[in-house]
């Protein structure tokens, strides 16, 4: 399947996504299911009618849309994949959707004051926070030469979208864990082309999470955060390959046209196949969850930080 498929394919061409993309296993639950009760810790059983303003910032094809559409009264998707967003309004036709790119759409909603009960973002905000950093094109990564200036613009756009909670609304993030061994393949490989900024590759996700920190600390509510290993899990050997050139290289050729890089693909795959024929990549899963609720909020018996969405 490698070979004929163009850069970003995975999100560009139909049906691409949801046929390579492998179900990853944390502590027996899928990534929607640590969404799901997360969503069922904060606001109870999913109820018969949702009464929240929900926005999911590269939504996809709506597959962890799943775990917060029950509690929804509106649901806005946005992502700059156009067939995402095809799969995504089959699947919640009552949705609006925006065919943005994340950073454009944050300041677009901000400008427009509005307010979400939660904003959802799953395995998404590493491209626009990236997209801070440096310019990733099929021909190669061309870095911005000033990191200060791209981490204050990571940390404007996460602010504002921090801005765009409702009293008492949630941030829910799912991050890839950069420091998991299938993802330090995937480093090694992309590191051929070009360094990662800051401090390697997780330095997105460290500038998430100061950015979170920082709003933490202006008194704007509580971030919370765990990072879980996990499994992603292919049928067999060909299908686990497909997994990385096509989602991790995003087929781009300098990367999968490169014979080392194919063979510490496979011999990874090879070390991760088990007698079934199954393989089992070691995987690893932040999430984040920035709860916008006042300071006091921590005492015993605080009625501000009641849980729950504004009447
Ligand atoms: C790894 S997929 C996750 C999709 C979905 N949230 C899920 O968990 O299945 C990343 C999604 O973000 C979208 N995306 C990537 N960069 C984006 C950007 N800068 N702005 C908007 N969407 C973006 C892609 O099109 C893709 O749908």
């Amino acid at each position: 399947m490698t070979g004929t498929l163009p850069f970003r394919a995975v999100y560009h061409t139909p049906d691409v996504y949801d046929r390579v993309l492998l179900p990853h296993w944390f502590d027996g639950a899928e990534d929607t299911g640590h969404v799901r009760a997360l969503m069922h810790r904060c606001y109870g059983p999913a109820p018969a009618s949702g009464r929240m303003r929900i926005l999911e910032l590269g939504c996809g094809t709506g597959r962890v849309t799943a775990a917060l559409a029950p509690y929804a009264s509106s649901l806005h998707g946005v992502d700059s994949g156009a067939p995402m967003l095809d799969v995504f309004r089959t699947r919640y036709p009552l949705a609006t959707t925006q065919l943005a790119d994340i950073a454009a759409a944050v300041e677009c909603l901000h400008a427009d004051g509005e307010r979400f009960d939660i904003v959802g973002a799953f395995w998404s905000l590493s491209y626009p926070i990236g997209d801070c950093f440096e310019d990733l094109t099929t021909d190669g990564i061309r870095p911005r030469p000033d990191l200060a200036a791209g981490v204050a613009d990571a940390k404007v756009l996460v602010r504002k979208i921090v801005d765009l909670l409702a009293h008492g609304g949630h941030l829910i993030a799912l991050f890839f864990d950069s420091d998991a061994p299938e993802q330090r393949v995937v480093t090694r490989a992309w590191e051929r082309i070009a360094p990662f900024p800051g401090t390697g590759r997780g330095f997105g996700r460290e500038t998430l999470l100061a950015a979170l920190r920082d709003a933490e600390e202006d008194g704007l509510g509580r971030l919370t955060h765990f990072r879980t290993g996990g499994l992603s899990v292919a049928p067999d050997p060909p299908t686990a390959i497909d997994w990385f050139t096509i989602v991790h290289l995003k087929s781009m050729p300098a990367l999968v046209d490169d014979p080392d890089i194919r063979a510490e693909i496979e011999a990874f795959v090879h070390q991760h196949t088990i007698d079934d024929g199954r393989v089992l990549l070691p995987t690893g899963m932040h999430l984040i969850d920035f709860w916008r609720t006042p300071r006091t909020s921590h005492l015993p018996n605080d009625s501000a930080g009641t849980r729950g969405v504004d009447p």
